[in-house]
């Protein structure tokens, strides 16, 4: 099972390796590239249309559109990743991400959500993959783990 992330810059990296990071805790396969849908846009169609990944994310900021454009070269599904900016705080990257107009969906994160991207995309291969499938258990079970712990913890501080 594959994921393919397209970042619209190098600079949109500090964000999208958790993404990376994430995909790899579930042994998904990752491709990755810096393609951008205004400044290299045969490249994004190039590597969309070649990619065998079974799900993309696409990361950009501003009012770039990467991940719309994205979804117009495939049917596969499309996973927006908003990046913060400077003058909007990343509104205007999670505008042009999720206002998408009926029939090319993504399916937008939060702004700089690379983390539930990953899991996201996770979530769309378990279906297919059983291994992936009862590692997500195994993460959802770990993580209420955690927080119980801290629970305790916290209680145990004050009390
Ligand atoms: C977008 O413009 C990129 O995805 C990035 O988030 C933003 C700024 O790009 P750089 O100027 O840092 O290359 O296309």
């Amino acid at each position: 099972m594959k994921t393919a992330i397209i970042m619209g810059s190098d600079s949109d990296w500090g964000v999208m390796k958790s993404a990376v990071d994430t995909l790899k805790k579930f042994d998904i396969e990752v491709e990755i590239t810096v393609a951008s849908a205004h400044r290299t846009p045969q490249k994004v169609h190039d590597f969309v249309t070649k990619s065998d990944a079974q799900v993309f994310i696409a990361a950009a900021g501003m009012a770039a559109h990467l991940a719309g454009v994205v979804a117009s070269f495939t049917t596969r599904p499309v996973i927006g990743v908003p990046i913060n900016s400077e003058s909007f705080k990343g509104l205007d990257s999670l505008l042009s991400t999720v206002q998408m107009p009926g029939g090319i969906p993504v399916a937008t994160m939060a702004v700089n959500g690379a983390k539930n991207a990953a899991l996201f995309a996770a979530e769309i291969l378990a279906l297919q993959d059983n291994n992936i499938a009862e590692k997500l258990t195994a993460y959802r079970e770990q993580m209420a783990a955690e927080i119980d712990a801290k629970d305790k913890a916290l209680n145990e501080s004050i009390l």
